[in-house]
């Protein structure tokens, strides 16, 4: 299950994604960037160091996945669980937004990619809201890359939350429970104008879910990848999509 831990040693302009099939990329990727504190630790380096060097790899992860045709990427930036943290670390991936956004916002526009957001994001700090409004605005007529932020994001907080609201517009229309089907659970997601990542990558060797997309990736191919988030990298992405496209996807029937 695990990718083998490789020496490597190379430069941006080193990596190359010559090995893929461009013609079976996955349509929606979806990562949980995990290790950004080990990162760090390692480094005997304060942990919101490592958030810094992680929201680095965001830009290297984001134009190496528009480059070779992904047409959707999820990030799982920040969990509903993630306010327990201490303060400070809290305030510091708060504002990582309103920094990545300024640096990165004009390539952002260049490349076509569209900023989105899922999760309980009327509860973000107003500075971040209002950075990551502006970047929406922005982009909102782009085409390319849907680079989607799952931010104050909980799997089970969204399936609650989409429950209720179906259960009213339910109640409203005179509808009976028989009538509810999994094509209607997905509109009332968050998710519900995205297609089901057909690829999971955690970074960190952890192997494990933490409440993310748990309805969207029941069929997705998982990567649990040994790479601590800030050091992943394009060559990574691309050897992590290598390792999809020789995976045999069933959907629980047969070949
Ligand atoms: C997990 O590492 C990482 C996070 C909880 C935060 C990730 C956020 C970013 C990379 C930046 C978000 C930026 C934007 C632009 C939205 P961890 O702290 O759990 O690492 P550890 O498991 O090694 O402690």
């Amino acid at each position: 299950m695990f990718k083998k831990l490789r020496n490597k040693n190379r430069s941006e302009t080193e990596t190359n994604h010559s090995e893929l099939d461009l013609h079976n990329i996955p349509e929606h990727i979806a990562i949980i960037m995990d290790g950004n504190g080990r990162w760090a630790k390692k480094r005997k380096m304060p942990r919101i160091k490592g958030h810094y060097e992680g929201m680095q790899t965001i830009k290297k992860i984001t134009r190496a996945a528009n480059d070779i045709g992904v047409k959707y990427l999820t990030l799982y930036a920040f969990s509903t669980e993630n306010w327990s943290r201490p303060e400070q670390e809290v305030n510091y991936i708060m504002n990582l937004p309103v920094n990545f956004l300024k640096t990165f916002l004009p390539e952002l526009i260049e490349k076509d990619v569209k900023v989105e957001t899922i999760g309980f994001t009327d509860d973000l700090p107003a500075s971040t809201l209002k950075a990551i409004n502006h970047a929406k605005e922005k982009t909102a007529h782009n085409q390319g890359l849907k680079l989607i932020f799952a931010i104050n994001y909980g799997g089970r907080a969204e399936i609650v939350d989409s429950v209720r609201r179906m259960f009213d517009d339910m109640q409203k229309q005179g509808y009976n429970s028989e009538d509810i089907t999994e094509s209607m659970m997905n509109q009332y997601l968050m998710t519900s104008q995205y297609p089901d990542p057909e690829l999971l990558i955690r970074t960190s060797g952890e192997q494990r879910i933490s409440n993310f997309l748990i309805w969207q990736i029941s069929y997705s191919e998982f990567i649990f990848d040994q790479k601590l988030w800030p050091d992943f990298d394009e060559q990574e992405l691309y050897d992590c999509i290598k390792i999809y496209q020789k995976r045999q996807r069933r959907f629980g029937g047969l070949l």
